[in-house]
């Protein structure tokens, strides 16, 4: 199942990020596609706020991974854009390790990789429509994530 969103203005994002942010209290693994300056680092930085994380949010293109403990979960937030595709492989088990526990991990996701994520972990792909709107689309991999979606498409209208 696929849950779409179109977000006309980033005020429209905000609401979607606050209202998925009650959603993923337990932990999350989540996985960004879209082209650069689509709305995944904007998406992540949202969610953020929404869980009280007094840091500012940053995209990590440089350093691969930023942490941000002062909120109500950690948020773990890795870019591997520029990350050739074998780069991507040799990190998979890191990555999965990020997957367990209560923590909420966001990855941009790395722009010519081949790989499948091996385990539970909810996709969101950002696609532009013009101006200042974007299409949020999230899909759930595995029955965690399924159910994330499943209750962020009740919630939202
Ligand atoms: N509806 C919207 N949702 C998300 N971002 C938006 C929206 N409208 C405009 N923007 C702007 O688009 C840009 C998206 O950039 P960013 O999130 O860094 O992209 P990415 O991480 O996908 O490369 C930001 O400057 C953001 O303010
Ligand atoms: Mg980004």
């Amino acid at each position: 199942m696929i849950f779409s969103k179109t977000c006309k203005t980033l005020e429209d994002t905000k609401q979607l990020a606050q209202v998925f942010a009650q959603l993923v209290t337990d932990g999350a693994f989540v996985s960004l596609y879209g082209e650069i300056g689509a709305g995944k680092t904007a998406f992540v930085k949202l969610v953020a706020d929404a869980l009280d994380v007094k840091e500012k949010v940053t995209s990590p293109s440089f350093v691969i991974l930023n942490e941000y403990h002062s909120g109500i979960i950690p948020v773990y937030h890795f870019d591997l854009y520029r990350l050739e595709n074998e780069g991507v492989s040799t990190i998979l088990d890191e990555l999965r390790e990020y997957s367990e526990g209560h923590q909420l991990t966001f990855v941009e996701w790395a722009e010519f990789s081949q790989d499948e994520i091996p385990f539970d972990h909810l996709k969101i792909n950002v696609t532009y429509s013009d101006d200042d709107a974007r299409i949020y689309a999230f899909e759930g991999i595995g029955q965690t994530s399924t159910n994330i979606v499943r209750r962020l498409s009740e919630t939202i209208s």
